[in-house]
């Protein structure tokens, strides 16, 4: 099926769309975007990632192409007219097409792109069950990760690393401490208590992490934002990642180091069964 995709204004076959080969976002990575999750055809957390979009623009010095309630009805339009139940919405924007120069261009138009991709039973997956294997990399990327810019190389390299390794996906270490995984959060629990590396520079502020962190407190889940090793990690009870594509994730061994029993934590499986109610019962 040929799918309908939007870019600048327009919803067009995904064969007859198209971008500038100067558009900044292609020849600097000078863009920024959102990934939002579909369940029964409507989305999760749309007003986090819409927020966290602004957000983005703004350290950026980047205009805003539409407003909150256009690119609510772009997504639900995109979701509908690709008749997705279970997917994803991908959207892109750049500072748009100029001469290549290294300084921002005055005058450029932001190119705006949204597509969808379709992913039946994006809520059960096998890997929740049986968990995943991460392998831990050197944190080489920039120092603004905060910002969900589309310079997406290094955690792309972390993933062939782990691939290679016959892992699922891979830990990013700083100067000693865990930063987060190559597109999630970072997450350890011991004797009850949920660590996750505080807010910064230094990782993404994922909308995931939020709310998973709301229902952890709601349900008496002591919570610690702080920094925690890699050999912390590896003697914790449990740990998981979390994401809008993977919700929350078990995570059950660490390079050659199974976590805990080896298995899917009892706390790790309860936060993503809090997480898919809640935010699907809040869906949009
Ligand atoms: N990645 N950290 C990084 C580096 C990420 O790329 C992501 C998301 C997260 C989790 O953020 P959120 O909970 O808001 O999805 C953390 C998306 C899913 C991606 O690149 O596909």
């Amino acid at each position: 099926m040929t799918r309908t995709v939007y870019v600048n204004g327009q919803y067009l076959p995904e064969n007859e769309a198209t971008v500038s080969i100067f558009d900044r976002g292609f020849l600097f990575a000078d863009g920024v975007y959102e990934v939002t999750s579909v369940i029964g055809g409507k989305l999760l957390d749309f007003d986090g990632h819409a927020v966290r979009l602004e957000r983005s623009l703004n350290e950026l010095e980047m205009a805003h192409p539409v407003t909150k309630d256009e690119l609510l009805e772009i997504h639900r339009q995109l979701v509908e007219r690709n008749e997705i139940t279970d997917g994803l919405v991908y959207l892109q924007i750049t500072r748009g097409a100029a001469d290549r120069d290294f300084a921002y261009p005055k005058d450029a138009e932001p190119t705006i792109v949204l597509f969808t991709q379709n992913k039946p039973g994006l809520a059960q997956s096998p890997v929740a069950d049986k968990g995943m294997k991460v392998i831990s990399i050197e944190d080489q990327r920039w120092g603004r990760r905060d910002i969900k810019t589309v310079q997406l190389l290094y955690p792309s390299m972390g993933k062939m690393a782990a691939k290679a390794q016959g892992a699922d996906d891979a830990w990013m270490v700083q100067d000693g401490f865990v930063t987060e995984g190559t597109s999630n959060n970072a997450y350890i629990i011991k004797d009850n208590v949920l660590i996750t590396r505080h807010l910064g520079n230094e990782i993404l502020h994922g909308i995931t992490r939020k709310a998973v962190l709301e229902f952890a407190r709601v349900a008496q889940i002591t919570v610690e934002e702080r920094s925690f090793t890699m050999e912390e990690a590896k003697a914790a009870d449990e740990a998981f990642i979390t994401s809008a594509t993977t919700f929350v994730m078990p995570v059950v061994q660490i390079d050659d180091t199974p976590i805990g029993s080896g298995q899917p934590g009892p706390l790790t499986k309860r936060l993503r069964e809090i997480y898919l109610e809640e935010s699907i019962k809040a869906a949009v």
